[in-house]
């Protein structure tokens, strides 16, 4: 990781230039981690781990349930004893939302599982109603006692689960369950986001059958004695976006390579909609975008494979400074416009209305001191501190850190000028 240091000062105004690689996503690594609690005496090891604080959160939640995991150089070994706790920490689950992935392994491979209710960033309310509801329909039993979530089970069954709504979380942690319980189980209106499939991959190699993924049905077989096995994580699609939107918004002309360009198709449509030249090869994504202004468009973000919430923050700040009008509208999450109130500190014009924002677009915006609120928005202002006039302070990067590997040498390869400084009180 970069550090702990939790500002950075940004002198803006530079077109970065140059070609970076995607990191190992998070979001497909997190969900695999969890699954290695499925074996039992057996490794899970697993390739492209990004270096990240919740990677790191994650090993601890691991290791906390007594396997031993060692993670060097992108690469993790998860060895999983017999005997598995199923008590998970409180300080570990709250830091992130994610631990909820270890509750539908726990309850597969111990018959049951404490979880308190789990935390994350602050994008609005965030349930795990889909999560408890599916584990009641293959047999768990669920109550809620003194904030934690106790489940357990006499023997799970195979079954047809049909979601709501198509939650990223909900469809892993069900995935998972269902790999270790004998018979045929349905998974309809499953999320279809690429990360999905990479913990598939997992699944299978560990000896599930598992197909559909990718699509809206997935269909699996499970066996209660999962193997050994070895999974490659996939780039991670929102790391690649936001070096590339860094591009577009210092008019400069950024590569990211090592990326399924497959994966940014919702972004590379919005991209060329406002007009930005993108080129797309067999494993990188470039845009260039020297002396230019872009178009105002409209977008609203959807479950994959239409455009990741993950990546509104990020796309608003490059439309604060668009030709004309954008609008914008957030269907996954209730709240996730934070970020608006500190774009407005650096000159841009925003209007909230209800999940809908308007964007006109400013000819330059100017550095200013602001707060990082979750993880993207935190991206999505340092990608603004590097468009703007003059310096901008962000602050509360301990967000970022939970997403962005080695975020400054990368940049600064790319040519930013940026710098951690001292914590406000002196840390
Ligand atoms: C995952 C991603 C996160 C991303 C999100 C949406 C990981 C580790 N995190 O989060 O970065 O922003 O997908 O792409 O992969 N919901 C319920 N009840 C539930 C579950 C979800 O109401 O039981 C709602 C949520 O409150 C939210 C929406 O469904 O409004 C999407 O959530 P979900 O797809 O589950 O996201 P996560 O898996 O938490």
């Amino acid at each position: 990781m970069d550090g702990l240091s939790d500002r950075v000062l940004i002198r803006g105004g530079k077109p970065l230039s140059g070609g970076i690689v995607a990191q190992g996503a998070k979001n497909a690594a997190l969900p695999v981690m969890a699954s290695a609690l499925l074996l039992s005496g057996r490794r899970l090891t697993l390739e492209r781990v990004p270096d990240l604080q919740d990677i790191h959160t994650m090993a601890d939640l691991l290791r906390h349930l007594g396997a031993g995991v060692n993670f060097d150089k992108g690469r993790m070994t998860i060895d999983v004893p017999e005997d598995l706790k199923w008590e998970t920490p409180t300080d570990l689950v709250r830091r992130m939302r994610a631990s909820s992935l270890v509750l539908g392994p726990l309850v597969a491979r111990c018959g049951r599982a404490v979880l308190p209710l789990p935390g994350g960033c602050a994008i609005g309310s965030r349930p795990i109603d889909l999560h408890l509801k599916a584990l009641v329909k293959m047999g768990a039993e669920i109550d809620l006692e003194h904030g934690s979530v106790h489940a357990r089970t006499d023997g799970l069954k195979a079954t047809r689960i049909s979601f709501d709504f198509p939650s990223v979380g909900a469809t892993e942690n069900v995935l998972m369950t269902a790999a270790m319980t004998p018979g045929e189980s349905v998974i309809e209106n499953a999320a279809r986001e690429p990360e999905i499939v990479n913990l598939a991959q997992a699944l299978r190699a560990m000896g599930a059958r598992v197909e559909g993924d990718g699509s809206g049905t997935i269909r699996v077989r499970g066996t209660r004695s999962l193997g050994a096995a070895s999974v490659r994580i996939i780039p991670d699609r929102i790391e690649a976006s936001t070096y590339l939107l860094a591009g577009v918004m210092t008019r400069g002309e950024v590569t990211v390579n090592g990326i399924n360009p497959e994966y940014l198709e919702s972004l590379i449509i919005k991209l060329e909609e406002a007009g930005i030249p993108v080129g797309v090869f067999a494993d990188s994504v470039s845009v260039s975008c020297r002396e230019r202004r872009w178009r105002g468009i409209t977008l609203k973000t959807l479950p994959y494979p239409g455009f990741p919430t993950d990546l509104q923050p990020q796309i608003m700040a490059a439309l604060c400074m668009a030709d004309g009008t954008s609008v914008i509208q957030e269907s996954v999450f209730d709240s996730r416009y934070v970020h608006v109130g500190e774009f407005k500190r650096m000159g841009s014009k925003l209007d909230i209305q209800g999940n809908t924002v308007v964007v006109t677009g400013v000819p330059r915006l100017t550095g200013a001191e602001v707060r990082a609120s979750d993880l993207r928005a935190g991206a999505a202002l340092i990608l603004m501190g590097l468009a703007a006039e003059g310096e901008t302070v962000v602050c509360s990067l301990k967000h970022v850190w939970r997403g962005y590997e080695s975020l400054l040498c990368k940049m600064e390869s790319l040519g930013a000028d940026m710098r951690l400084i001292p914590d406000a009180d002196g840390a």
